[in-house]
């Protein structure tokens, strides 16, 4: 018995270890084992040396060895031609499984677009905090506490901590480049911003802005709107018509809002433009002498623009997307209508 199991053991492993590399190879194996003269029924044939009282448990061990035997030839069998794999036979010319492709989500899109205009004339790209300090979000862009320009921007403060906010704006980043020290400057910051409005079709607690900085010796409104006017063709098309109208921002002086003939009716008066054959795109200014000071630079060596947008407004305007609350409902059949923009 004892050398019987010893046996058994070998052929176990010879067994386990066995690939069949084509179809002859198996069947090979088949007469080898499972053969009229093959191995399990030689085996099966020694139990009859098999003392009485350990016939049960010869028979268990023999019983198992057959199985297993049997089991990897049914696991080879069903493959023919020569396509010896794992698993069941594979018709590889059937057509494979579609699987579904997202598209770039038409804010990212559309920053992407606003980005490469504005590399084009010497920007870079600069990123920030979305939760910032109240220094870089308030105090340095010259609204100290209790400045009533604060009250503009509903904030979202940060309740573990007083002194943080979720930023309002990207200025927040603009405030962060200057701080470096390193001059000039010409950056752009898009980002995701946070403002504690209702939700409803024109107004969301989060949007996306790119905001716009130059510093420079020399730097002037003349500047400011030549790089905007630039870009407005650039993106809305040779045609589009800019004006500039006078505006408050704490952070730039003088400001401006600026407008660009509207792109559905082309100035004749329609929804979109609520019949003024003009719609606002964004603010800007120069930067204001005490945001310089506060960051160590000497207006009266350096001056310099600043600009900011917000992309939910520039998708609509270009794509007539009326509803803000699209953007972040996530539904396909809305997203995937930009995919070849
Ligand atoms: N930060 C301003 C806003 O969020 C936009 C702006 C940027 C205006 C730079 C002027 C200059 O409304």
């Amino acid at each position: 018995m004892q050398s019987l199991q010893e046996q058994i053991k070998a052929y176990e492993q010879d067994i386990n270890s066995f690939t069949p590399a084509d179809a002859k190879e198996l069947e090979d194996y088949r007469i080898k084992y499972l053969g009229t003269k093959g191995i399990v029924k030689q085996i099966f044939g020694e139990m009859k040396n098999v003392p009485v009282e350990q016939k049960k448990e010869a028979g268990q061990v023999l019983n198992a060895f057959k199985q297993l035997a049997e089991a990897k030839y049914e696991e080879f069998k069903h493959l023919q031609n020569g396509a010896l794999e794992k698993g069941p036979a594979v018709d590889i010319t059937m057509p494979g499984t579609q699987l579904p492709l997202g598209t770039r989500h038409p804010l990212r899109m559309v920053e992407n677009q606003i980005v490469s205009i504005f590399e084009k004339i010497g920007f870079s790209v600069a990123t920030g905090p979305e939760i910032e300090d109240d220094w870089h979000n308030f105090t340095s862009l010259n609204m100290p506490e209790h400045h009533p320009a604060r009250d503009m921007q509903d904030t979202f403060y940060v309740s573990q901590n007083p002194d943080w906010v979720l930023r309002t704006h990207t200025s927040s980043v603009q405030a962060r480049i200057m701080e470096q020290g390193k001059l000039p400057v010409r950056v752009l910051c898009p980002g995701r911003v946070y403002r504690n409005e209702t939700i409803s079709a024109r107004a969301h607690c989060f949007f996306h802005q790119c905001e716009g900085l130059y510093i420079d010796k020399g730097v002037s409104f003349a500047d400011l709107k030549q790089a905007l006017y630039y870009f407005v063709t650039e993106m809305f098309g040779p045609d589009t018509k800019v004006r500039f109208r006078p505006s408050y921002f704490p952070f730039t002086e003088p400001s401006a809002e600026m407008d660009i003939s509207c792109t559905v009716c082309g100035g004749s008066g329609c929804n979109l433009c609520k019949h003024t054959g003009w719609v606002e795109i964004l603010g800007c200014g120069m930067v204001h002498p005490n945001m310089l000071r506060n960051f160590g630079i000497d207006p009266e060596v350096y001056t310099g623009y600043a600009f900011g947008m917000g992309i939910e407004r520039i998708t609509q305007i270009k794509y007539q997307v009326n509803d803000l609350r699209l953007y972040s409902q996530n539904d396909v059949r809305f997203l995937k209508q930009f995919q070849s923009i």
